[in-house]
C-alpha cells in the first residue's frame, strides 16, 4: 500500500468525488496502477482489480479494499488482456458484484530490456500483445458500460516514443500504438459521451519500469528538469483530475506526469 488516510488530509479533492463510481483497472495489481485505484478508492470509488497472477491479484483488491470503511474492491484474478474473452469475463464479474463501470484504466503491460539483436518476433508480439492489443480488448470488454455510463478510459502510456529509446523498440512501438487508439477512440466515441484519455509517467520511484531502465538514480535526478523523481502520487493525482468532473472537456489528450523529463531525452 502506498496511500493511506492521510492522503484526503493532504490532497485538493472532495473525499467523496467519486462516491458510487466504479473503476475498472488492468494491470490493478502493479505498482503504478495499484496506487491510481488507491486514490480512485479513498475517493469514493468502489473498484475491479484485474490481473493475471491469483495471488497478487486477490491481495492487493483486498489490501485497497481496507483503505476506507464501506469500500468494495472485487479481485478479477487470472484475466489475461491479450484475450477480449478472458477480459469479458472480468466484466461480467464486476456488474454483477459492483452493478456498473464508470471508468477503465487501461495499464496491463509487459517491458523487459532487449537489443534489436535478440529480440525474437515472439518476444515483439509478446509485448504488443499485451500493452496494445490489451489495451483494445479492454475497451472492447467495458465498452457497452462505458456507453450505458457517459463513462472514461485511461490508458497508461509513456514518453519513450516520442524520442529513441535503445533496448525499448517492443514498449515504444506499442505505446505509439496506444496513443493512437486512445486519440481515435477519443473522437469516434466522444459523441457517446466517452472520453479518452493517456497518462504518460516519466521516470516513477519505485517502479519496475525505472529499476530496468535507470542504473544510476541520483545522475537521473540531476537530469530531470524538476530535479526530483516523480512517484507514484504524482500519477494518481493526475489520474485523479482526468476522472473527475474538473477535466470533462478533455479528451483525446496526452498527459505527460514526467518532471520535464522527455524533453531532455532523459532515457537515451
Ligand atoms: C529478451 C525476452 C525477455 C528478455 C522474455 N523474452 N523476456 N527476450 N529479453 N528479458 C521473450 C521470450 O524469450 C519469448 O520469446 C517472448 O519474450 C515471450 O516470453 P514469455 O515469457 O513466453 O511470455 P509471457 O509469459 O507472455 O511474458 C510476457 C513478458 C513478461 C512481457 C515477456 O516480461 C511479462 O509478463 N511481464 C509482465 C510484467 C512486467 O513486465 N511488468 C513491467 C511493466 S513496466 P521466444 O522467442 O523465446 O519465444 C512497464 C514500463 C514501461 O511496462 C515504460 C518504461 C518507461
Amino acid at each position: 500500500m502506498v496511500l493511506d488516510s492521510t492522503f484526503l488530509d493532504t490532497c485538493v479533492w472532495k473525499p467523496d468525488i467519486f462516491k458510487g463510481k466504479v473503476v475498472f483497472v488492468t494491470g490493478g495489481a502493479g505498482t503504478i496502477c495499484r496506487v491510481q485505484t488507491e486514490a480512485m478508492v479513498l475517493l469514493g470509488a468502489n473498484a475491479a482489480i484485474v490481473g493475471r497472477n491469483k495471488e497478487k491479484t486477490d491481495s492487493v483488491a483486498r489490501e485497497i479494499a481496507a483503505l476506507r470503511l464501506g469500500a468494495v474492491v472485487v479481485s478479477c484474478a487470472n484475466t489475461d488482456v491479450r484475450d477480449v474473452n478472458s477480459i469479458a469475463k472480468a466484466v461480467e464479474l464486476t456488474v454483477e458484484k459492483l452493478g456498473r463501470i464508470d471508468y477503465v484504466i487501461a495499464g496491463a503491460a509487459g517491458n523487459f530490456l532487449a537489443d534489436f539483436n535478440h529480440l525474437s518476433s515472439n518476444a515483439f508480439s509478446s509485448v504488443v500483445n499485451i500493452d496494445l492489443l490489451g489495451s483494445y480488448n479492454t475497451v472492447k470488454a467495458t465498452f457497452n458500460e462505458l456507453r450505458k455510463n457517459k463513462g472514461a478510459v485511461l490508458f497508461v502510456s509513456a514518453t519513450l516514443h516520442y524520442y529513441g529509446v535503445p533496448f525499448q523498440i517492443h514498449v515504444g512501438a506499442a505505446k505509439a500504438g496506444v496513443d493512437a487508439l486512445s486519440n481515435a477512440l477519443a473522437v469516434e466515441l466522444g459523441p457517446l459521451g466517452i472520453r479518452s484519455n493517456c497518462i504518460a509517467p516519466g521516470p516513477i520511484a519505485g517502479t519496475e519500469g525505472l529499476e530496468r531502465l535507470v542504473k544510476n538514480k541520483d545522475e537521473c535526478m540531476r537530469k530531470v528538469p524538476l530535479q526530483r523523481m516523480g512517484s507514484t502520487r504524482d500519477i494518481a493525482e493526475a489520474t485523479v483530475y482526468l476522472f473527475s468532473p474538473a477535466a470533462d472537456y478533455v479528451t483525446g489528450t496526452v498527459h505527460v506526469v514526467d518532471g520535464g523529463s522527455w524533453h531532455i531525452g532523459l532515457l537515451t
